[in-house]
C-alpha cells in the first residue's frame, strides 16, 4: 500500500494536548488508524477523556478525507457500480466460484457453518492460498491474516495447497494470530493489524469466531456479554474490509435444533449478533465421499444453491 502516514507522535490537534496524543500513539502509530475508531473506543483504550477522544477521532477522519478527498455519500448508480467492480479472488474451487457469484468479494463477510469435519478449516487454508494468486491468475496478489483459535491452522497443508496453485513461499504471506483469550484478541486486532495489513493483507480469516468465547463467557447470565464482544470484533473486521478492500471469512460452529417431528435442524452458532454481521452464510456438511457447501443466507446467493468438492491431498478441489 502506497499510502503517505502521519505518526501520531509527530501530529497537533487544537485543544488537545502533547501528553494525551503520546498516550493515543500507544494505541495507534499513525493519524490514519485513529479515523476507523469511535470516540469511546479510543477513550477506553488509550485512558483519556471521551471529549478529548472525540477531538482526536474527528481531526484523524478530516486529515483522510482532505488526503484522499474521499466522499461520503453516493448517488445509488454510482455506489452499484462501486459494488460490481469491487475485487475478487477465486477460492480454488470452479463450483464454489460460481455459487459465490465469481469468487470472494472484497468488503463481503463469509461465514461458513458445519460440524467437525465439515471441511471450514481446509477452505480457509486454501483462501489464505488463493488469495496470493497474482490478479491475472484469479488472486488479489495480497496475503492472509489466519486467527487461529482452535490451534489447527497446518503450515504444511498451506505448503501442500500452494503447490497446486503455483504460489510460491506461501507462509511468508500468511500471518497466524493465535490469542490466548478475547482481551488479547482484541487487542491484537486493533493494535496491530493496521501495520499487517498495510504490509498487504487482503483477506481476514477466523477459524473459529465461537471457540474463545464459548469459552470465556459461560453460562446463561453471561450471554448477553458475549454477544456484545463477538460484536465488537466482527465490527472491527469489517471498519478493515471497508477501509483497506479486504474479504473476511469466518468459520463458526453449528447447534442441533431439535425439532418436535422430523430431523433435528442443523444452525450456525452464535445467534443474531453473527447472522447480521455476516453478508453471506453457508453451511457445510460431509457428504458420502464429497462435501457440500449450502448457501443459508445471502443478499445475492438464493437460499438453498449449493455446491459439491472434495478435500484432497492437493487441498479442495471440485468434484469429478
Ligand atoms: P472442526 O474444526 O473440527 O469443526 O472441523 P472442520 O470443518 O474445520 O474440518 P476440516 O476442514 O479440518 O477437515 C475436513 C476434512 O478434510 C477432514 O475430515 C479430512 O477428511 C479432510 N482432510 C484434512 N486434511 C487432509 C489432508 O491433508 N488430506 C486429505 N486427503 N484430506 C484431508
Ligand atoms: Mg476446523
Amino acid at each position: 500500500m502506497s499510502e503517505e502516514l502521519t505518526p501520531v507522535r509527530e501530529w497537533k490537534v487544537s485543544g488537545v494536548g502533547k501528553l494525551t496524543l503520546e498516550k493515543v500513539a500507544r494505541v495507534a502509530e499513525y493519524v490514519e488508524d485513529i479515523a476507523l475508531f469511535n470516540p469511546e473506543e479510543l477513550a477506553d483504550r488509550a485512558g483519556i477523556d471521551v471529549e478529548k477522544a472525540m477531538l482526536i477521532v474527528r481531526a484523524a477522519r478530516r486529515l483522510v478525507r482532505s488526503r484522499e478527498g474521499a466522499r461520503r455519500a453516493f448517488r445509488g448508480t454510482e455506489y452499484a457500480k462501486m459494488l460490481d467492480t469491487r475485487d475478487m479472488f477465486t477460492t480454488g474451487v470452479r463450483a464454489i466460484d460460481e455459487l459465490l457469484g465469481g469468487g470472494m468479494y472484497v468488503w463481503d463477510v463469509y461465514e461458513f457453518a458445519g460440524e467437525f469435519g465439515s471441511g471450514k478449516t481446509q477452505l480457509c487454508h486454501q483462501l489464505a492460498v488463493t488469495v496470493q494468486l497474482p490478479p491475472g491468475k484469479g488472486g488479489l496478489g495480497g496475503g492472509a491474516v489466519f486467527i487461529d483459535t482452535e490451534g489447527t491452522f497446518s503450515p504444511s497443508r498451506i505448503e501442500a495447497m500452494a503447490k497446486r496453485f503455483g504460489v510460491e513461499n506461501p507462509l511468508e504471506n500468511v500471518y497466524v494470530v493465535r490469542p490466548l483469550n478475547v482481551d488479547e484478541l482484541e487487542e491484537i486486532v486493533i493494535e496491530e493489524f493496521p501495520r499487517i495489513i498495510r504490509e498487504g493483507a487482503r483477506l481476514l480469516i477466523v477459524d473459529s469466531i465461537i471457540a474463545l468465547y464459548r469459552a470465556e463467557f459461560k453460562g446463561r447470565e453471561m450471554l448477553a456479554a458475549r454477544q456484545q464482544r463477538i460484536n465488537y470484533l466482527l465490527d472491527w473486521l469489517k471498519r478493515y474490509a471497508r477501509r483497506y478492500n479486504m474479504a473476511v471469512a469466518i468459520t463458526n460452529q453449528v447447534l442441533t435444533q431439535p425439532v418436535p417431528w422430523g430431523a433435528a435442524l442443523k444452525l450456525p452458532a452464535g445467534g443474531n449478533i453473527i447472522a447480521h454481521a455476516s453478508t453471506h452464510r453457508f453451511l457445510l456438511r460431509r457428504s458420502g465421499d464429497s462435501w457440500v457447501i449450502e448457501c443459508i443466507d445471502s443478499p445475492r446467493i438464493a437460499r438453498g444453491a449449493s455446491a459439491k468438492f472434495l478435500i484432497t491431498d492437493r487441498g479442495v478441489e471440485d468434484a469429478k
